[in-house]
């Protein structure tokens, strides 16, 4: 049951008014406003009357935020020259001005609370009837956001001005109304002294971005109402006590109540969570206003140091969500809201922090509905003091007390009837500070119900978790083991150690990555008081632009001219920003699954018997799922079926006998058992058969690898041009492979470039090596290859040479050896570094040119999407076929991507099916694209991209591990390249 007093108390938001006098105008000083209602619960609706003012306004924008005087708020203002603007919306996203990114650097001179007189102030207008039907008397004008700072009139009288970009802000407006002719005005500053506190790493984009709408408040109508609803694991019953002022009766037909408000009522429910979100249809009765009511039963408690929802520790497999939209910036609609939430829910996504402000209210209300726990953070961050030691930063200085604690009510109050939000956050790298204290504190009072989170404060004293951010995998374990570096401080050490951990930034998704999420899942596997985390980020926030030919590409940072900016940094996302999901989320699908599906019992030849299935979630049983499985060999299905699962309770696990393996499928190559847990039913997030987890074991038949037999071919000397052997045309004096079954092509040449990933780049401030750095200054994207020799023998081509950058005398050493038979050229690499390598290798493995129309590739290993060393578990083993255009990933800024791991063999075909096939051995990365390396590294947008007459394939023996260095931990040891003697071969010939 929750402790949250009946009521909020009352009193004006507004209590402390700036310090008379200061001379600065409304913008500038650091109070939240004037005018503005106490803050509210949000609710979809009631029978009260709403009517939104969203739609065409005019605008005008003005550079300074005194260039106009306020005339224009007056009722009969001529606007009729001014522009037509979308609310909501961002102007600058309407061709009014420009979008800005910064990471962390204000983008103006920090001197709080002051900002630059370039302030580009939007003048709105809005001009509105009244329904017939309006019931007149009280109403309340509703703003659900506006950055950064807003003053507003109704029908030429000021109602007063707020701070808060993502909070909502309320006027009542009654008196002024007329049933026609309103005219709303609302002056719009980008900059103020909120600016300061909504430093968060995105751009700024300023507007009324929020729905603005009007709402009557009949006499008796609730000024406010708070639902109570706890659950005890140990009965199974639900508490209700629903306040509201005035008061009234609740009634929740399923389970017989009808109880006054105040009143408590513990009856037998099911509880809320994020896997079972049992909601209670419900109605508020109060005299003036009958509010629905969706009520969920569960209880959030930390103790014996768990995060625990309902009496279990929960584990979080989180993503942190900004509200981006690629046209329409934060404002986000209803459908992009759904969009988010079911691609989540698909991805077995459970928890979203809601960073770095509270989100639109309606997105809450789809958690609740459909089931992911929510950590909601207030509309806070000063990171930008970080770079001056936090010299006057607002979270410690009395004079901004009063906004910050206007930014706690106004999240606390708009959205403690939420079941799906499990802790407040009170925002975001803040440094540390009295303010936020005093937030902590006033939260805790007004809603004991619930723990709070705050990461910027290690020693913990004002938050009931431990939170950090991109901590490396050693330091989580050592955490996982309560085993952390000590603070300072004995009695907070202590209290800390005893606190649950998570993580509320991990795995940062900037570009191809992240790598490293595997390692983390065991961990929080592992160790309990490791209760997972939220990956770095949902979306990548790369606004929609096109060229003059109409082809889509997306800005980041630095494209709109800005002078100070953190470029591609924006886009860090899990799914691209036109939502759709790159492989770093299909990656977190897998690793995250909530059900692991592996081999059991071993048979003979290291064949799978049994699978165990563990069901890994913390409340819900496996019945909604049903486990379908496959026999393939060679990647061709030779039977299927369903297995027979019993009931496994949350965190139990069985095992269950494999099928016989179907006769057909005896003998002829490699064979995979393949299971898949399929939802049984439709849900409200995904149709019946949506894959939730799989596993592949092996059935014991190894592939038999290709080693040409039959009678070895002869080296020729074609009239004293090309050495011929087999299929394969060789240049006499380089050695190297010209042509094959006829088809020119540039044949294979060791290479050990990529043109870096985001995570090889990693950021600017990352202490230790930066590895594309280091790359480059070894010269690895300029190695020559020096010919020693060309030893045509009998049957056997020997090309010797030394692969090396200048300026260096490290280098490999490198022979090529051909042989061939019965129409198979085989090729074997033998490499060993010479010298004192000083940076692992970015790939190691060959590269080759073919023509551009084998454009179709398939093969059987690794797939359907992509794959690296540390970012391969979502890859399984089967035959694919892709076209090689759909082989590439768009990430938005271009970088190293596409790669097939695990690949047995390769084949590119023409549109008559003819072409080049590759087997490879062991097995390899296979890469395939129409464009070099080199021009690859140079595209700084997807849109520089050309395809050129040619496909480069790479066929690599190993490539350095992703990691999320990008702002995070780099590549683990065990996905690192050293530079280290290797041999692989690879035999390639022709599909006719
Ligand atoms: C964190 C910050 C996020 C984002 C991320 C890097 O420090 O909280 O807002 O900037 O780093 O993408």
């Amino acid at each position: 049951m929750t402790g949250i007093p009946r009521h909020a108390p009352r009193t004006a938001s507004h209590a402390v008014e700036p310090p008379p006098g200061t001379g600065l105008p409304y913008f500038e000083d650091p109070s939240p406003g004037r005018g503005v209602l106490p803050p509210r619960a949000w609710y979809a609706g009631s029978d009260a009357a709403r009517l939104s003012l969203d739609g065409t306004w005019r605008f005008r924008l003005s550079e300074r935020a005194d260039a106009e005087d306020a005339a224009f708020a007056r009722p009969d203002f001529d606007d009729s020259s001014w522009a037509e603007l979308r609310v909501p919306g961002h102007w600058v996203l309407a061709g009014h001005g420009a979008p800005a990114y910064t990471n962390t650097a204000y983008p103006f001179p920090v001197d709080p609370p002051r900002v630059p007189d370039e302030n580009p102030t939007g003048d709105h207008r809005c001009r509105f009837d009244l329904p017939a039907d309006w019931p007149g008397g009280p109403a309340v004008l509703h703003f659900g956001g506006v950055e950064s700072c807003a003053r507003v009139w109704l029908n030429g009288q000021e109602l007063g001005h707020f701070k808060g970009s993502r909070l909502p802000h309320e006027f009542a407006v009654g008196q002024l109304l007329r049933p026609r002719g309103n005219v709303l005005a609302v002056r719009v500053h980008q900059w103020s002294s909120g600016s300061y506190l909504e430093d968060q790493d995105q751009w700024w984009l300023p507007g009324i971005f929020r729905g603005v709408s009007l709402h009557s408040r009949p006499d008796g109508a609730a000024v406010d109402h708070a639902v109570h609803a706890g659950f005890d694991h140990l009965t199974g019953r639900g508490t209700l006590c629903v306040t509201s002022e005035p008061g009234g009766r609740v009634t929740v037909p399923a389970l017989g109540l009808d109880l006054a408000t105040g009143e408590r009522a513990t009856v037998p429910v099911l509880p809320w969570t994020a896997e079972t979100p049992v909601l209670y249809d419900g109605e508020l009765t109060v005299p003036g206003e009958r509010i629905p009511l969706r009520i969920g039963f569960r209880t959030v408690r930390v103790e014996d140091g768990l995060l625990k929802v309902n009496g279990r520790r929960i584990l979080l497999r989180g993503v942190n969500r900004h509200e981006f939209h690629p046209r329409d910036g934060r404002a986000v609609g209803p459908g992009t809201m759904r969009r988010d939430l079911l691609l989540m829910k698909r991805h077995n996504i459970n928890a979203v922090r809601t960073s770095h402000y509270p989100p639109h209210p309606a997105f809450l209300e789809l958690c609740d509905e459909l089931g992911l726990w929510v950590v909601d953070e207030c509309d806070l961050e000063t990171h930008g003091f970080g770079r001056q030691e936090w010299r006057g930063n607002p979270v410690d200085d009395p004079r901004w007390e009063p906004a910050l604690l206007d930014r706690a009510r106004r999240m606390v109050e708009r959205d403690k009837n939420h079941p799906s939000i499990i802790l407040w956050s009170l925002g975001n790298e803040c440094g540390t500070g009295r303010g936020l204290s005093a937030m902590a504190s006033w939260m805790r009072r007004r809603d004991p119900s619930r723990p709070l989170h705050y990461e910027g404060d290690r020693s913990c004293a004002d938050t009931d978790v431990y939170s950090l951010m991109y901590a490396e995998h050693a330091e989580v374990e050592r955490i996982g083991r309560r085993a952390e570096e000590p603070l300072a401080d004995a009695a907070l050490d202590a209290r800390r150690r005893e606190l649950p951990f998570l993580l509320c930034e991990y795995a940062h998704a900037m570009g191809n990555g992240p790598g490293g999420l595997s390692e983390y899942q065991r961990l929080f596997e592992t160790y309990r008081r490791c209760q997972g985390g939220f990956v770095w980020e949902w979306i990548d926030h790369g606004l929609r632009r096109r060229t003059p030919q109409g082809e889509v590409w997306y800005a980041y940072g630095g494209d709109f001219g800005e002078e100070l900016h953190d470029g591609n940094f924006v886009c860090d996302g899990l799914v691209f920003p036109d939502r759709v999901p790159s492989p770093g989320l299909a990656e977190l699908k897998k690793v995250v699954e909530p059900v692991r599906i592996e081999a059991g019992g071993e048979g003979p030849g290291g064949a799978a018997r049994t699978v165990r299935i563990r069901n890994l979630q913390d409340f819900a049983d496996l019945s909604a799922l049903v486990f379908r499985w496959t026999y393939e060999v060679a990647g061709e299905e030779y039977g299927a079926g369903t297995l027979a699962v019993p009931e496994v309770t949350a965190g139990a696990e069985t095992e269950v006998p494999l099928p016989a393996v179907p006769d057909a499928g005896r003998g002829g190559g490699e064979a995979w058992w393949t299971v898949r847990a399929v939802l049984a039913d439709d849900t409200a997030w995904a149709a019946a058969g949506h894959e939730v987890a799989w596993g592949q074991l092996p059935a014991g038949i190894r592939r038999a690898p290709v080693v040409p037999s039959g009678t070895a071919a002869v080296v020729r000397r074609a009239d004293g041009g090309p050495l011929v052997l087999g299929p394969g045309a060789f240049d006499a004096v380089t050695g190297r492979l010209v042509s094959l079954g006829g088809s020119a092509l540039t044949g294979p040449q060791l290479d050990v470039w990529r043109a870096p990933t985001d995570n090889d780049e990693a950021a600017a401030w990352q202490a230790g090596p930066r590895p594309a750095t280091e790359w480059r200054r070894a010269g690895l994207d300029r190695v020559r290859h020096r010919v020693d020799a060309v030893d045509a023998g009998r049957d056997t081509l020997v090309v010797r040479t030394r692969v090396a950058p200048a300026g260096v005398d490290f280098a490999l050493r490198t022979v090529y050896r051909w042989t061939a038979r019965a129409g198979l050229l085989r090729l074997e690499v033998a490499v060993e570094p010479v010298g004192d390598w000083p940076v692992p290798l970015p790939r190691l493995g060959v590269r080759m040119a073919v023509c551009g129309s084998l454009g179709l590739a398939r093969w059987f290993g690794g797939g359907p999407g992509e794959g690296y060393p540390d970012t391969r578990a979502a890859c399984r083993v089967g035959r694919w076929e892709l076209p090689v255009d759909a082989l590439q990933t768009p990430y938005v800024r271009p970088q190293e991507n596409g790669a097939r791991p695990d690949v047995r063999w390769a084949t590119l075909t023409r549109a008559d099916g003819t072409g080049l096939r590759i087997d490879g051995e062991p097995d390899f990365f296979f890469t395939a694209r129409r464009w070099s390396d080199a021009e690859l590294t140079a595209a700084r947008h997807t849109t520089d991209l050309t395809p050129g007459e040619l496909l480069w394939l790479h066929l690599d023996h190993a490539q350095h591990g992703i990691g999320s260095r990008s702002c995070g931990p780099g590549v683990l040891p065990q996905h690192r390249l050293e530079a280290a003697p290797a041999g692989f071969a690879f035999t390639f010939s022709t599909v006719r």
